[in-house]
């Protein structure tokens, strides 16, 4: 009933956390380490991306050194002691390990900086919650086959999970396979924001055909690609690479899954799991359907194969199938898919009213539903995904706060929607929030009330998902320890309870208001 008001004081519900509430900050290897070429490093799709001539990301910059963390653990360390939380959630970096991304070739100065990692932390008693992977691609697996286009990828992310495991997981107990995986396969395979950078252009005349996935290799170039060479020419017509490279991501996460269950989970008595980046969707209009197709699209098309049924959304392969090859998985896939995640890992920032788009075309003016809701953005119509939405459309309201970030509106009662949407539908998990932040400007500095503000009414939100609605949700770790590289967005989106100066060589961290909050 207060979908389009702010939180007043009177929402603010009196409680306290579960005893055992697990507290911590998220980082992830490529936004933090730097260091992107020392002690046997190999590169990174992102290293790669950042590098080129002309630069795709806001700034121009790169994770080059980004917080350096590679050569400042005790830093780290520091800060993630000061704020007295019990978990840190970091990710390794694949290339850091295996420089060409196989097993054959160990580089012992990685494990080695990762060991220190997890030893200095444990010493501090704080808890790592340890990511395999976190859109960091060792671009020698993207050169030779095309990174998630290729089932190759597979065995080799199984290879690289069980070398994580041997090595770090008599320490390590909470593992989580991939992190927030949909906006990667979305922005690299689908907008070409990210890396890989495959292109594609939402257009009727290239709808594919079996010749054209069954190894027609001179179907290159059909429509517009634009890409690293390594696009498995060919495989895939513009537009469905996407939900190949999910194919892949889903089953690499089940096979790592199955093999920490079948070999380690005994002798470690860990945890494993995924993370998804869940955005929570309201129906404008009052009728379901248009909030639970965008659901569909945004959570389901990963958390149906690992929590649900084991296959994608009936509404998904149903849309999508109209123009395109959409994967099957077959009876045996689903089985090996369906429970593959102890806990549901959820990263969740903001929230949209969605509207059929065709809706939209016909309005004539700004306003909409009620007077004081304005329409003021429309997002997501421009690439191909979104076009299979079913032409939906993502409405954001003036009425909203706003961050740094075009995409993110503070919107603090969708987290408590969404958790109990996760709840209801995928069995009542256990639920681990496992980023939830906000950006603001590099002038905003040390005095970040806006972060008070999100924090104050998301984690609220959050302790009435568990009290009031009896949702399983177990910790929380916040987005971000510290200011780092925010993708396409460089240093310009601040995330970090703590701020960082991209200039001093130091990169002295600096609690801001938030941290001591
Ligand atoms: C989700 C991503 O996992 C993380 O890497 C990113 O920095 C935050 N969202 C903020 O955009």
């Amino acid at each position: 009933e207060n979908a389009f008001s702010e939180p007043s004081d009177n929402d603010i519900y009196y409680g306290s956390f579960p005893y055992t509430f697990a507290w911590g900050t998220t980082t992830s290897a490529y936004q933090i380490e730097g260091a992107w070429n020392e002690d046997g490093k190999g590169v990174s799709i992102w290293d790669e991306f950042t590098h080129k001539l002309q630069s795709p990301i806001s700034d121009g910059s790169s994770a080059n050194t980004a917080c350096d963390s590679y050569h400042r653990i005790d830093q780290d360390i520091k800060i993630i002691k000061e704020l007295r939380v019990s978990h840190y959630s970091f990710s390794i970096s694949w290339s850091r390990i295996l420089p060409d991304g196989h097993v054959t070739n160990i580089n012992e100065i990685g494990i080695d900086y990762n060991n220190r990692l997890i030893d200095a932390l444990r010493l501090n008693n704080i808890e790592p919650v340890v990511t395999l992977y976190h859109w960091d691609m060792p671009q020698a697996l993207q050169i030779e086959y095309g990174g998630w286009l290729d089932s190759r990828i597979i065995s080799d992310f199984a290879a690289y999970a069980t070398l994580c495991f041997e090595r770090f997981g008599d320490r390590v107990k909470k593992w989580i396979t991939l992190h927030g995986p949909q906006t990667e396969a979305k922005m690299g395979y689908d907008t070409g924001e990210f890396p890989p950078n495959i292109i594609v252009n939402f257009a009727w005349s290239s709808a594919t055909s079996a010749y054209q996935i069954e190894g027609g290799w001179n179907a290159d170039g059909k429509g517009e690609s634009y890409g690293v060479a390594a696009f498995a020419p060919g495989h895939y017509s513009p537009g469905e690479g996407v939900y190949y490279a999910a194919h892949s991501i889903i089953k690499s996460h089940a096979q790592a899954y199955h093999i920490y269950n079948n070999t380690y989970r005994e002798s470690q008595k860990g945890q494993i799991g995924i993370t998804l980046n869940s955005n929570w969707a309201d129906p404008m209009t009052r009728t379901d359907l248009e909030h639970q197709r965008n659901l569909a699209f945004a959570t389901g098309w990963f958390a149906d194969p690992i929590f649900g049924t084991g296959d994608y959304p009936d509404i998904m392969r149903y849309n999508v199938s109209t123009f395109y090859l959409f994967p099957k998985l077959s009876k045996a896939e689903k089985l090996l898919n369906k429970g593959t995640s102890d806990f549901f890992g959820l990263n969740h920032y903001t929230s949209h009213l969605v509207v059929p788009c065709s809706y939209y075309q016909n309005l004539d003016g700004p306003t909409y539903d009620s007077d004081q809701v304005w329409l003021i953005s429309l997002m997501g119509i421009s690439n191909n995904l979104s076009q299979f939405n079913q032409f939906l459309t993502f409405c954001t309201f003036t009425i909203w706060l706003s961050s740094a970030s075009t995409w993110l509106y503070q919107v603090p009662w969708g987290i408590r929607k969404l958790l109990i949407w996760i709840k209801r539908t995928y069995g009542d998990p256990v639920i681990y929030i496992t980023e939830n932040g906000i950006s603001e400007h590099f002038s905003d500095g040390l005095d970040d009330d806006i972060r008070v503000n999100y924090y104050k009414n998301y984690i609220n939100e959050v302790l009435k998902a568990i009290k009031e609605d009896d949702v399983n949700v177990k910790g929380y770790t916040a987005w971000s320890l510290m200011d780092n590289f925010e993708w396409a967005e460089g240093y310009s989106e601040r995330f970090g309870l703590h701020w960082v100066n991209f200039t001093d060589p130091e990169r002295t961290r600096i609690p801001k208001k938030s941290a001591s909050y």
